[in-house]
């Protein structure tokens, strides 16, 4: 089997996307604060910032291909910490796209829906970036910088993403049901919208970039779905007790990072290549009893 190396494989995405590919290519992961076993992987500890680690693990593994998730994916983080998630954000993202430029090699980059302001949804690939907060910013200097160093790059805008998070890594999904399981209050924006794809669909679409894309693609889910509504989704197909569900607005919670209103994507150029998310509901059913 050909070599993989992921970034980031401790993460949420990673991890997904370990699970998956490992059927197909002999996998190299990498993680940094957290270590993490994945049966059937090789991990490695790295720090990405460091250029001569980074070059090392491309010299000692020769990857055929390359995916790179890791990030500092807090906006709120981002925006308090602006000089060490450039590192990892923006500096790691081009010195990893350049390697794979040296190596002639297939990179995916893992870009978000927060490249927009959110004021002008559903949007394609071909509108102009807009972000409002500083991790926004920082994934549309990697694009930018990583598609001059290496213009075959994917560059694949992920949508909000929930699912199976095995330890360390974590998804806003399981924190939810284990609130309104304790009948505990659970406020979610009614005025906040995305496109969500569970961790498994949005490896597969990366799989599938890895494959068939170079340069931006959107890898959006089917449905457009207020943080609210999802909240009520999750209720009806987990069966959770509903009291705590309660309705707020983005006004209403003061947070370190500004967040769009509505980044809904519009994926169709990938659903025409065959990127095909399942419905919310049936993303949540298959989740049931995993999560
Ligand atoms: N989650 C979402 O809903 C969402 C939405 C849109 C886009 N994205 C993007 O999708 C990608 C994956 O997101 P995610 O939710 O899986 O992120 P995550 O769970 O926060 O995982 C981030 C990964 O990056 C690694 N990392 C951080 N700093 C590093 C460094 N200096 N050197 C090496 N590795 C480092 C972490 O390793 P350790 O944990 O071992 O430190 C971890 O494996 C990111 O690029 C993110 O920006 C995510």
């Amino acid at each position: 089997m050909k070599k993989l190396l992921v970034t980031g494989a401790s993460g949420f995405l990673g991890w997904n996307l370990c699970q998956l590919a490992k059927q197909e290519w002999d996998i190299y992961g990498t993680s940094f604060s957290h270590s993490v076993e994945i049966p059937g992987i090789t991990l490695m500890t790295v720090d990405l910032r460091n250029f001569e680690e980074l070059k090392q693990i491309f010299h000692e593994i020769k990857p055929a291909a390359v995916i790179h998730t890791a990030a500092q994916s807090s906006p709120n983080v981002c925006q308090s910490h602006p000089e060490e998630s450039h590192a990892i954000n923006v500096t790691a993202s081009f010195n990893i796209a350049a390697l794979c430029a040296d190596y002639s090699i297939p990179c995916v980059f893992t870009s978000t829906d927060l490249v927009f302001n959110g004021l002008n949804p559903p949007y394609q690939e071909t509108d102009p970036v807009s972000p409002v907060n500083l991790y926004g910013e920082q994934k549309v200097m990697a694009e930018e910088g990583m598609l001059e160093r290496y213009p075959m790059t994917a560059v694949c805008r992920m949508p909000l993403m929930f699912g199976v998070a095995a330890p360390p890594a974590k998804s806003f999904m399981q924190p939810f049901i284990q609130t309104l399981r304790e009948e505990k209050e659970l406020s979610l924006f009614t005025d906040e919208f995305r496109t969500p794809v569970s961790g498994q669909t949005a490896a597969q679409g990366l799989l599938f970039a890895l494959d068939q894309v170079k340069g931006r693609i959107h890898l959006g889910g089917k449905e457009r779905v207020s943080r609210y509504d999802f909240g009520r989704l999750l209720v009806e197909v987990f069966e959770l007790p509903s009291e705590g569900l309660k309705a707020c607005r983005q006004a209403d919670v003061k947070m370190a990072a500004s967040r769009p209103p509505d980044v809904s994507l519009d994926s169709s150029k990938a659903f025409n290549l065959g990127y095909s998310p399942l419905a919310l509901r049936e993303e949540l059913e298959a989740l049931k009893g995993k999560v």
